[in-house]
């Protein structure tokens, strides 16, 4: 099947220019004007933008988490991801206490084999690092083609690890080119405040964020950055939220160190005043949570400065019900929201139109960067003669409200109920097949498949 389409003003990360594409197979064959090809099937893109696909590279689909499991699975989740243009997602396969790598990658895959609508990879979350866990990471990174590990230093008890652990994982990952990734909050100061909270009957979700309060996360990044230095690894830290975690990022460029960073839509868009609204503040129960005005400031800022390089939307739904599970208690609220569809739209509208950033950096932070840190340029990331031909085409005009009762999560409630956005994804493709048209999925459950990644450029 060949594929022309015709007149759009197509984006990269540093090009922005009227031309056709022209599809064969899974690969674009040929990008100008005038082409001398006979294409099966013509699509006119006029007035339309042209997008390389969306890449989450933080997902978090049928996980089981704080007794629930995150309510959209490989099928909904990258149906989802896929209407709001993100073609390809990155998930994580968490390691079980005493299991191994290799049993959690076999666990994800299986949920997600035959399942998704995008392509997928994962990274894997290392809660327990010993002996036989090190002699896997080779194999894992050279032949499963896992090349990012994440580490968390909160959830004590459950996930966290310990810096020598940490120091373990680096040493190990540098070895064979990979990255360490970090959830970086201080989970001893977490529960420090946690305990407290509790102990004086304080019990409301306002109290998970008065209990992960900035310090948490800004002494959490600086240990983080300085253990990266030490060993010398390729390093990311994840779901950052704010001006002091940032802050220790910056700090580190005086030596010359080079820590890669993402941000969210949620932490970009939204503040800690939603924690005010009763028990309804769960739905926005997330760690780190939300902050002040002044660091989603920061956090754009740090977009613009190149100090953060990517933006995933750290999709972790629960259903309502679950949610209630901390009615009487937030240590009891799974925590997580969700966000997969809107994550390109809502940096358009809100990015773009507002002038925060320019459209090469919506690309850069959504799809480029992503791939090029996960190891997947230039098959994807980009719209380039090669690559896959995963291409969004995008209407910058078109206005809509973000909703429940809309959006394709499942989900029965939205982060951002009732926020009107301007821009729409209007057509998708994967690798060369129409995904979504006007808003119907066109391809099979179970298209989507796994993507071997190399190490980061
Ligand atoms: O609250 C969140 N972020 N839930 C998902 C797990 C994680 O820490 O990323
Ligand atoms: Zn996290
Ligand atoms: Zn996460």
């Amino acid at each position: 099947m060949s594929i022309l389409i015709k007149n759009g003003r197509i984006i990269s990360a540093s090009d922005d220019y009227i031309a056709d594409i022209y599809i064969e197979g899974e690969t674009i064959s040929a990008i100008g004007k005038d082409l001398d090809v006979k294409p099966d099937k013509v699509i006119d893109a006029s007035g339309k933008l042209i997008f390389p696909g969306g890449i989450d590279p933080h997902v978090h689909l049928d996980m089981p988490f704080m007794g629930a499991f995150s309510s959209d699975d490989h099928e909904t989740g990258t149906r989802a991801a896929l209407f709001g243009g993100t073609t390809m997602v990155i998930d994580y396969a968490i390691q079980t206490r005493g299991d191994s790598l290799h049993s959690a990658l076999k666990i994800w895959k299986g949920r997600a084999n035959g399942k998704a609508y995008g392509d997928y990879s994962f990274h894997i979350a290392i809660t327990d690092y010993n002996e036989n866990v090190k002699a896997e990471l080779q194999d894992i990174i050279e032949k499963e083609g896992i090349t990012s590990f994440k580490t968390f230093m909160a959830y004590k008890g459950a996930l966290m690890i310990d810096d020598k652990q940490m120091l373990g994982i680096m040493n190990e990952v540098k070895k064979y080119d990979g990255l360490v990734a970090v959830h970086a909050t201080n989970g001893d100061m977490i529960e420090y405040l946690v305990e407290k909270y509790k102990s004086e009957g304080k019990l409301t979700p306002w109290y998970h964020y008065l209990s992960q309060p900035e310090i948490t996360e800004a002494e959490a990044t600086g240990r983080f950055v300085d253990l990266a230095y030490l060993s010398g690894v390729n390093s990311y830290v994840v779901h950052m939220t704010c001006e002091g975690a940032l802050n220790k990022v910056r700090e580190a460029t005086v030596r010359n160190q080079k820590v890669l960073v993402e941000t969210c839509p949620q932490y970009l868009l939204l503040d800690a005043s939603l924690y005010k609204n009763g028990f309804e503040a769960a739905k926005w129960v997330m760690s780190p949570p939300l902050r002040e005005k002044k660091d989603r400031e920061t956090l754009w800022a740090g977009i613009k400065q190149g100090l953060i390089q990517s933006v995933g939307t750290d999709h972790c739904p629960f259903m309502w019900n679950d949610k209630l599970k901390g009615e009487n208690d937030f240590t009891k609220i799974p925590n997580g929201a969700p966000g997969i569809e809107h994550r390109i739209e809502l940096l358009y509208s809100e990015g773009v139109k507002k002038d925060r950033i320019c459209l090469n950096k919506l690309i850069e932070v959504t799809s480029t960067n992503v791939a090029k840190i996960f190891g997947l340029f230039p098959q994807k990331g980009t719209i380039a003669v090669g690559s896959d031909a995963d291409i969004v085409i995008f209407d910058p005009e078109e206005k809509h409200t973000i909703s429940a009762d809309t959006h394709h999560h499942r989900c029965d409630y939205s982060a951002y109920e009732g926020l009107e956005v301007t821009g729409k994804t209007k057509t998708v493709f994967l690798r060369g097949e129409v995904a979504i048209d006007n808003d119907e999925v066109k391809v099979g459950k179970g298209y989507g498949k796994f993507i071997k990644r190399g190490v980061p450029l």
